[in-house]
């Protein structure tokens, strides 16, 4: 991705926010904190966004007001980023990891049901590479067996699962505005939505020292404040994020068309009514040929990741939690790449990427 000429177009208009912000030293809290909630969570169509630090803290902190803590469990899916699970382990609760499913890469939610017990109380279902994960299933599950749900919607400003926002369907949702996310800051930030006004407060409260007023402290909390500068960016990017949205669609589109017919790579899987934001862009290359490839289009001035080489139980810091197997998400992370993919890309670079994976996989 190109992160340097997003900001170059908006530099003017970047450095007079911060020049602003220079004049009044409110570099803590003030109107633009509130202003950009406000507008986020408008964009989300929730009741409420709170601004916190960074996308895993928005975890942590969702999870604590929802009182999960020790001797509690949350089912998540065995392909993320580690920071899903890791918060669930900094909230004292343990993560049980469930399988993928095959084709569109999110929590298998036919098979969560056969890893709950009596301490599952709850489960982060994760919208990866920007697509929501299949959330009517996710839901049924939750309300059968009274769990609450918190999105982890780090990768997915913007998606739709039936019409319904990525964010809006849990009882609390989260995002981070990493800056390379979608919606992304200069520097770390983070935001949990709700439309439930008690979690909504116990979240505002955790993020500040556990008050709403100075010295007023009603829990333990953290700081975990969503910084001025980054809300006031914020609140400026937004403006562009549905267009810059679409710009990624059209590139995923166009992939498509232009993959479709490659041997040997399978481009993504969304199901009817799901409107994907295109966080990444994921193939599945044929077993065996990744490493080569990655290495013929980086030396084609190609950059391509993997996301993630591994599923998080296989990762060595959550080798405790790696109790059972999840052959789905192995063979994921053994043969997926993430092609280049952010919205100022030009239309003749997708088709550079994809000519170039075409010519290694029919000719090499
Ligand atoms: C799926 C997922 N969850 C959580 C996070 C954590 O967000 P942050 O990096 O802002 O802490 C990320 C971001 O990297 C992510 O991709």
């Amino acid at each position: 991705m190109d992160l340097v000429s997003e900001h170059q177009t908006l530099r003017d208009e970047l450095t007079q926010i911060w020049d602003g912000l220079l004049d009044s030293a409110a570099f803590v809290g003030g109107p633009q904190v509130g202003q950009f909630e406000k507008s986020f969570a408008e964009f989300c169509e929730v009741k409420d966004a709170i601004g916190v630090a960074n996308g895993t803290d928005a975890l942590l902190l969702a999870l604590k007001a929802l009182g999960i803590g020790s001797n509690d469990e949350v089912i998540v899916p065995a392909n993320s980023f580690v920071a899903t699970a890791e918060a669930v382990i900094h909230s004292g609760a343990t993560p049980v990891f469930v399988d993928i499913d095959p084709r569109t890469y999110n929590i298998d939610a036919s098979q969560i049901e056969r890893h709950l017990t009596p301490q599952t109380r709850a489960i982060i279902p994760v919208h990866l590479y920007g697509q929501p994960a299949d959330m009517d299933a996710v839901l049924a599950v939750a309300e059968r067996h009274g769990l609450k749900v918190i999105e982890d919607s780090a990768q997915a400003h913007g998606a739709r699962y039936r019409g319904r926002r990525a964010g809006s369907m849990g009882d609390a949702a989260c995002f981070s505005f990493y800056p390379a996310k979608n919606l992304g800051a200069c520097g770390d930030g983070g935001a949990v939505v709700t439309n439930d006004d008690n979690i909504a407060t116990a979240v505002r409260r955790l993020r500040d020292h556990g008050g709403l007023k100075k010295y007023e402290h009603y829990s333990i909390g953290y700081n975990s404040r969503l910084d001025t500068l980054q809300a006031a960016i914020l609140q400026r990017k937004l403006r562009d994020l549905g267009r810059r949205n679409e710009m990624r669609r059209r590139h995923a589109e166009t992939y498509n068309e232009l993959l479709a017919s490659i041997p040997g790579i399978v481009t993504p899987f969304v199901p009817e009514g799901i409107d994907s934001v295109y966080h990444l862009y994921v193939v599945r290359v044929e077993k065996g040929k990744r490493t080569d490839l990655q290495k013929y289009l980086q030396e084609r001035g190609v950059q391509t990741g993997i996301h993630y080489p591994a599923p998080t139980p296989r990762t060595p810091a959550f080798a405790r939690f790696n109790v059972h197997a999840c052959p789905v998400a192995e063979q994921h992370a053994a043969t997926i790449l993430s092609l280049p993919m952010f919205p100022d890309m030009e239309e003749r670079q997708v088709e550079y990427v994809a000519k170039l994976l075409s010519e290694y996989m029919e000719c090499i």
